[in-house]
């Protein structure tokens, strides 16, 4: 996306509806300013968040990512956040393997308080995405449902274990 001319990165954001998607309406309360070219998708939970939503976010012209959960400790299903942590670390892999730079996808943690946190946060990563430029994603990636059952395959084994 660009606006007067200059790059404007299109941030997917999936967030919690327990504390970010919350923190996200008390910035916009509070008047925060923070990039409008979030795109945010509430989930119940940071753990609710399956890899391929992210591979088909960055495919489908996002140009990162961004999850934000409870604080670690603070999960409404007790362990949600720790399995997004683990589920982000091997996307982040996944991403490299595809020769892509694993910070389009970041994942934070905000309170139903940290509005102002959360536009921070927000500012940061598109900041971050404005340095890496657009997202050209690979068109000779044909082996994508593959690479989306295996990057759940090892967020399955990981949790397994
Ligand atoms: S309920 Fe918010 S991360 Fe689990």
């Amino acid at each position: 996306m660009s606006e007067n001319g200059k790059f404007q990165p299109v941030i997917v954001g999936f967030l919690c509806n327990w504390c970010s998607y919350r923190a996200a309406d008390l910035a916009g309360i509070s008047r925060l300013g923070y990039p409008a070219s979030l795109r945010d998708i509430r989930i119940m939970c940071s753990g609710r968040l399956d890899p391929a939503f992210v591979l088909h976010a960055l495919q489908s012209g996002a140009d990162g990512v961004l999850i934000m959960g409870c604080h670690p400790g603070e999960c409404h299903y007790h362990e949600g956040n720790y399995k997004a942590l683990r589920r982000v670390r091997l996307l982040k892999r996944v991403l490299r393997q595809m020769g892509l730079e694993d910070d389009r996808v970041q994942l934070h943690w905000a309170s139903a308080a940290e509005g102002a946190l959360f536009a921070e946060t927000v500012q940061k990563m598109a900041d971050r995405l404005k340095e890496l430029g657009p997202l050209h994603w690979p068109d000779n990636i044909k082996d994508m449902e593959d690479r989306i059952a295996h990057a759940k395959e090892l967020a399955e084994r990981e949790e397994a274990e």
